[in-house]
């Protein structure tokens, strides 16, 4: 396998978000109009649900900051939130939201702040609290190239099926360490656990939950969280796939999520 994270560009669709004096051009890349939004996680862009724009279909967003979308103020999850919420309204309407990692924080984050727009999530590799490890924290900022080996080795469960990808990745985060380092200092901030145990915060719309056997970043304990807390929801443990599950094992990725939009459209 061997694709150029940067370069794909499928159909390109942008939606203009206002927010104060800001103007900010907010880039879709699309497959089959269906309405399922997918959001990527720290450092990535659209390009990495490739496959499943290829054939399940949807609309892969560049969050500001990132691949062909403007840049724009982000501070928290909710300034994230904000923009997926207001170019989804535009541009396609009510959605599925299928998150990763960063990118399901910010559905969560959806479902809270903007539920009128929610058909249903989709959370992947991801979790209600993410709390990163502080040594790749601290070496983003004194020796990036050490950072993004740790957490490109973490990303991926099975390394050298994948080889070439991996040396793609770790190319491009490097390019984008500066995104890279914002993003995860974001996440560790990110922390809805205890308003979900408490069931302060309830999650009622049709919910699926997808993480890899060897996640070592969001590992299988969270989605299983999740799992217990949201009612009807349906948990999927990819065997053999780590954190990159969507481009690891995207062949049984793939079936599962088409299954769960087909069920839940009739
Ligand atoms: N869902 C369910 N449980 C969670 C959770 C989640 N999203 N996040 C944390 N917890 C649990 C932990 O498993 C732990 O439970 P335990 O006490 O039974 O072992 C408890 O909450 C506290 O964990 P945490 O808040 O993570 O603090 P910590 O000091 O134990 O660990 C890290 C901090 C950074 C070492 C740890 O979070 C980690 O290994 N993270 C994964 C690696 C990483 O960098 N991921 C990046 C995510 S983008």
């Amino acid at each position: 396998m061997n694709i150029n994270l940067v370069s794909i560009l499928i159909n390109l669709k942008f939606a203009k978000v206002k927010k104060g004096a800001e103007s900010v051009r907010v880039a879709f890349r699309c497959g089959k109009q269906i309405p399922l939004v997918y959001i990527h996680g720290s450092g990535f862009d659209g390009s990495v649900w490739l496959r499943q724009l290829e054939e399940v279909g949807g609309y892969a967003i560049d969050l500001p900051c990132h691949g062909l979308s403007d840049k724009a103020i982000i501070n928290t999850v909710e300034d994230y939130a904000f923009y997926v919420a207001k170019a989804t309204e535009k541009l396609i309407g009510k959605a599925f939201f299928a998150g990763h990692s960063l990118g399901g924080a910010i559905a969560q984050t959806l479902y809270l702040n903007f539920r009128s727009i929610v058909n249903g999530l989709i959370l992947i590799g991801t979790g209600a609290r993410l709390r990163v490890l502080p040594q790749i924290l601290d070496e983003l900022r004194s020796k990036p190239e050490e950072a993004i080996n740790i957490f490109i080795n973490y990303s991926f469960g099975m390394g050298i099926e994948l080889r070439s990808l991996i040396e793609e990745t770790k190319k491009l985060l490097l390019e984008r360490k500066e995104i890279l380092l914002k993003d995860l200092l974001i996440c560790d901030k990110f922390d809805l656990l205890e308003d979900l145990k408490s069931e302060k915060i309830k999650v009622n719309v049709p919910t699926l939950i997808i993480v890899g056997e060897k996640d070592r970043l969001t590992p299988v304990k969270y989605s299983q969280f999740f799992h217990s807390i949201i009612t009807s929801s349906k948990l999927y443990i990819i065997k053999e796939a780590g954190h990159m599950v969507m481009i690891e094992k995207p062949e049984e990725f793939n079936k599962i999520l088409s299954e769960f939009i087909t069920h839940s459209f009739h």
